[in-house]
């Protein structure tokens, strides 16, 4: 098949360039395991999951078994005032698997309704308890939280930002940024230890700044993966959750990329020891197959919604939210499918097993290379940064995705960084192919 078999004049393609696209387009017609099939017969090897998405590689027959039984079964039901068998199913499963009181899930489709659902969430959680004048938000500088309104707005990547002026939420302040280009450029498995406590600018700056009685809640990624996949300082997280426990302020972290095994344990919340009130996710629960995303919640904000309402009419519903595809019974069969065989191949201790030879061959492959100014490893997940080109910021990163396409090997350009995140099945042939390219593509640029 070539590009001429399909007119591709009617698709507007998201985070995209689409005019350069259409001269030299991408198109996937089918995938198996580690790679694709592109529309003109090459060989694509997938090396960041599908955009961190199919965690258990393509075309894995359980899910597709899963979601073909279930659509003969009961395809779709209302989730209002009514529910499906394997949306309790799969909720049960994602609570046991969650840390911590973390036992209540609302479904979602997507990481960007799972940020607006946490967040609505929070407001929703301080009115009941009385403090309705808690809606200040605190995300983070270059955070990503999907593309409504409310996780823009806590979102900190300004290109995703700037066309929306004062259609952001107005009260939101960021958490400054958490890398440290001079003594942390090159991160293998460890956690950067700063010198400086960062979050001290909470406690005497942004706090202050907006009364800490006012803010409902701070969200932020275990680690920063949309920017870049950069890691938080030693102790970070523990003392954010400390910080939030001192002032009554809920602590959300997105755990869209980092939940289910990217860092080789169920959650980033587990690997850094510290339980949030909420936690989101999306796209590795059901391997990116079906769309899903949800918010765990504590028994505590669940158990204070219910009990505001004590005194309410059996009838009344006691948060209003919620969508028409939540807990879709065939994204839960398949997010049933996929935990099960997340477990019963042990999937997420190979990401970590993966993730030392992925920054092995990283750090051994890409470091000294020309243009190579960091690269930051950590589960099964890598970064390499190279010098931006003046005037032209993204344009180097750009360029090597391209020309690693072109080689055979997806990879994903972040702002300066190229990121790899394959999928839990990798094996070593796979990340020494993906090093190489991308090694050859940085050299080219260079
Ligand atoms: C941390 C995080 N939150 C939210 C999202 C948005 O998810 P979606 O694209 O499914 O809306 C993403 C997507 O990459 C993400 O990485």
């Amino acid at each position: 098949m070539t590009s001429q078999n399909f007119n591709m004049d009617h698709h507007w393609l998201p985070f995209t360039p689409n005019r350069s696209f259409k001269q030299d387009p991408r198109v996937f017609v089918a995938a198996d395991g580690m790679h694709f099939t592109t529309h003109d017969g090459k060989k694509v090897l997938d090396g960041i999951s599908s955009l961190w998405c199919v965690t258990a590689g393509h075309n894995r027959k359980p899910i597709n078994e899963a979601i073909k039984k279930q659509l003969d079964t009961l395809d779709y039901a209302t989730a209002f005032q009514a529910s499906n068998d394997q949306a309790f199913k799969a909720s049960e499963m994602i609570a046991n698997m969650a840390p911590g009181d973390l036992n209540k899930v609302l479904f979602c489709s997507s990481g960007s309704e799972a940020a607006d659902t946490s967040l609505k969430v929070a407001l929703a959680y301080h009115r009941a308890r009385g403090e309705g004048h808690r809606n200040v938000f605190i995300g983070r500088e270059r955070g990503y939280h999907g593309v409504g309104f409310g996780g823009m707005s806590v979102g900190g990547i300004p290109a995703n930002r700037k066309a929306y002026g004062t259609a952001l939420l107005p009260r939101v302040d960021h958490l400054r940024f958490i890398h440290d280009p001079v003594n942390h450029a090159y991160i293998h498995n460890q956690e950067p230890v700063w010198q400086e406590d960062i979050l001290l600018e909470l406690e005497n700056r942004i706090l202050p700044l907006h009364d800490a009685s006012n803010i409902a809640a701070v969200i932020v990624e275990p680690v920063a993966g949309s920017a870049g996949w950069y890691l938080p300082p030693q102790g970070y997280l523990k003392r954010l959750r400390e910080i939030c426990d001192k002032h009554g302020i809920l602590l959300i972290f997105d755990e869209v990329i980092t939940g289910f095994g990217r860092m080789g344990v169920n959650f980033g919340a587990d690997y850094y020891g510290v339980v949030p009130d909420m936690l989101n996710f999306a796209k590795g629960v059901t391997n990116g197959v079906i769309p899903m995303g949800g918010v765990v919640c504590s028994d505590r904000i669940y158990n204070t919604m219910m009990k505001a309402n004590e005194g309410a009419p059996e009838h009344a519903i006691e948060f209003f939210h919620g969508y028409t595809y939540s807990g879709h019974p065939v994204a839960c069969a398949a997010a049933i499918a996929t935990l099960t065989l997340f477990k019963e191949e042990k999937l997420f201790e190979r990401a970590g097993q993966m993730g030392t030879v992925l920054g092995d061959a990283m750090h051994s492959g890409l470091k000294g290379l020309p243009t190579v100014i960091g690269i930051r490893s950590l589960g099964l997940a890598g970064a390499v940064e190279m010098a931006s080109i003046p005037g032209s910021p993204g344009k180097r990163a750009y360029d090597i995705f391209m020309t690693c396409f072109h080689n055979g090997v997806l990879v994903r350009p972040a702002g300066e960084n190229i990121v790899l995140c394959p999928p839990f099945i990798v094996e070593k042939e796979h990340i020494d192919r993906m090093v190489n390219v991308v090694a050859d593509a940085i050299r080219q640029h260079a």
